[in-house]
């Protein structure tokens, strides 16, 4: 995999064995850990976190400091901080990246995370599959235990605060935070309904509850260290920072590339990328992953941050950005991911559980040539129908994933229905020829 470190910022302390404490150290590791607990107030990390302007990474690109202002000022005493480390999207890795090769850069973010909303306990929630990178960071907490980072009486200040890793239920909605909570709770990982049980009221065993993700989380040590203005420097006004973009599909280099939030889309695919190989060219994007609209070629001057993206019709969600070459069926492509969307729906709510199934079962049909032009009414009267109607957004994705293909490819839908097949399958051997 490439690591392209276009705009290093969270990136560039990885240069070195970063997992290692002591080169972390040397880069100015755990030192907005350290003042922490010397000298900041809880108030006073929120409102630096606030002014950086820094948004969640996981998804919703909701602001930072607020989240953190909401749990610390709670009148609910007893708290608890959750580091979401799921990743299980399609064509999302950067998180595993991070996990691998930068967990002091995220045990140090949890910590002041912890600290600042007085968590009572503090938690890893890390990917089951991720097994190299919860070894990592079982070494890495140790290390820092054994230096007095973390554990009992840190730094000698007399506080106690300590991380344990949690090791995910393995499904696509476990990372979705309610369901994370519930599953961490022993129960099936199931999304609460929301409003009302938001964790920052809501959370774990019923109490406010922070979680972020953990690129969200490598960027608190540096916004501390280097302050807020430092920061919000590159990127947009209103999505400041930089983000690590994973790039997949059609490019030629495949890979994480962190750049400033704003950076058209065109410089992600063709510069850091170097391009769609083998003389192909752009068909589709996914700016967002397969629970965002996709984008066409003429729309690789896109600013790729939250707002822009929102504005053209799609969003950013983690940045698993999916390329889609002109020799890819568009029908397969979709039918690819609705599969998808029908084996994670949890079952829940049954406008998901029945909506992902039947959109998957007419895209199979279809696909297979075997689909009638009402099939693609029905598509979209299904599709319009579960569209924000569950307890978490999966069957939004799935619906918009159908709408946007229908939209922007409608001509390859009907191709397959007029030719009873795939046109970009060979056409079958009729009886007699050569
Ligand atoms: C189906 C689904 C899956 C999700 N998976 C993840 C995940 O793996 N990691 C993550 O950080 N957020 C995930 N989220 C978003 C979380 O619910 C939550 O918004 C996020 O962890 C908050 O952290 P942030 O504010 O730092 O972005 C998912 C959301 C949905 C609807």
């Amino acid at each position: 995999m490439n690591m392209n470190q276009q705009e290093g910022r969270v990136l560039r302390s990885l240069e070195g064995p970063a997992w290692d404490l002591v080169a972390y150290a040397k880069t100015g590791g755990y030192e907005a850990w350290r003042k922490c607990v010397a000298d900041s107030k809880p108030q006073e990390i929120v409102e630096e976190i606030k002014r950086s302007g820094l948004r969640g990474r996981g998804g919703a690109g909701f602001p930072t400091g607020v989240k953190w202002d909401k749990v610390l000022n709670h009148r609910v005493k007893e708290r608890y901080f959750v580091c979401n480390a799921g990743e299980h999207e399609p064509g999302t890795f950067k998180d595993r990246h991070l996990l691998k090769h930068a967990p002091h850069q995220l045990i140090e973010g949890c910590l002041i995370a912890s600290y600042t909303v007085g968590a009572k306990a503090s938690f890893l929630y890390v990917n089951h599959e991720y097994h190299e990178e919860q070894e990592n960071l079982q070494k890495a907490l140790a290390q820092a235990r054994e230096k007095g980072y973390i554990g009992k009486n840190v730094f000698g200040s007399g506080r106690d605060l300590d991380l344990e890793v949690f090791s995910g239920q393995g499904s696509y909605v476990a990372g979705e935070e309610t369901a994370m909570l519930e599953s961490m709770q022993g129960r099936p990982a199931m999304p609460r309904q929301k409003p009302p049980f938001y964790p920052t009221d809501f959370g774990l065993y019923g109490k406010p509850t922070l979680v972020n993700n953990v690129e969200t989380l490598c960027n608190i040590p540096l916004i501390l260290r280097k302050g807020a203005s430092w920061f919000n420097e590159v990127g947009t006004e209103k999505c400041p920072g930089t983000m690590l973009f994973s790039l997949s599909g059609a490019v030629t280099r495949p890979g994480i590339y962190e750049l400033p939030l704003g950076t058209p889309l065109r410089d992600l695919v063709e510069r850091c990328g170097g391009g769609v190989p083998n003389g192909r060219k752009v068909k589709a994007v996914f700016p967002g992953g397969p629970a965002f609209p996709m984008v066409t070629a003429d729309q690789l001057d896109l600013q790729m941050d939250f707002d822009s993206l929102k504005k053209a019709g799609t969003g950013l969600g983690s940045a698993g950005v999916i390329v889609v070459d002109d020799a890819t069926c568009m029908v397969a492509k979709t039918l690819h991911f609705s599969n998808f969307f029908k084996g994670e729906s949890c079952g829940q709510c049954p406008s998901c559980r029945m909506g992902t199934i039947n959109l998957a079962s007419l895209m199979t049909k279809i696909e297979a040539g075997e689909g009638t032009q009402k099939d693609l009414d029905t598509l979209l009267q299904i599709a319009g129908f579960v569209k924000g109607t569950g307890y978490c957004t999966l069957v939004t994705g799935a619906a918009v994933l159908v709408q946007s293909a229908l939209k922007l490819f409608q001509d390859e839908f009907e191709a397959h229905i007029r030719l009873q097949r795939c046109p970009y399958q060979p056409a079958p051997v009729t009886a007699g020829s050569a």
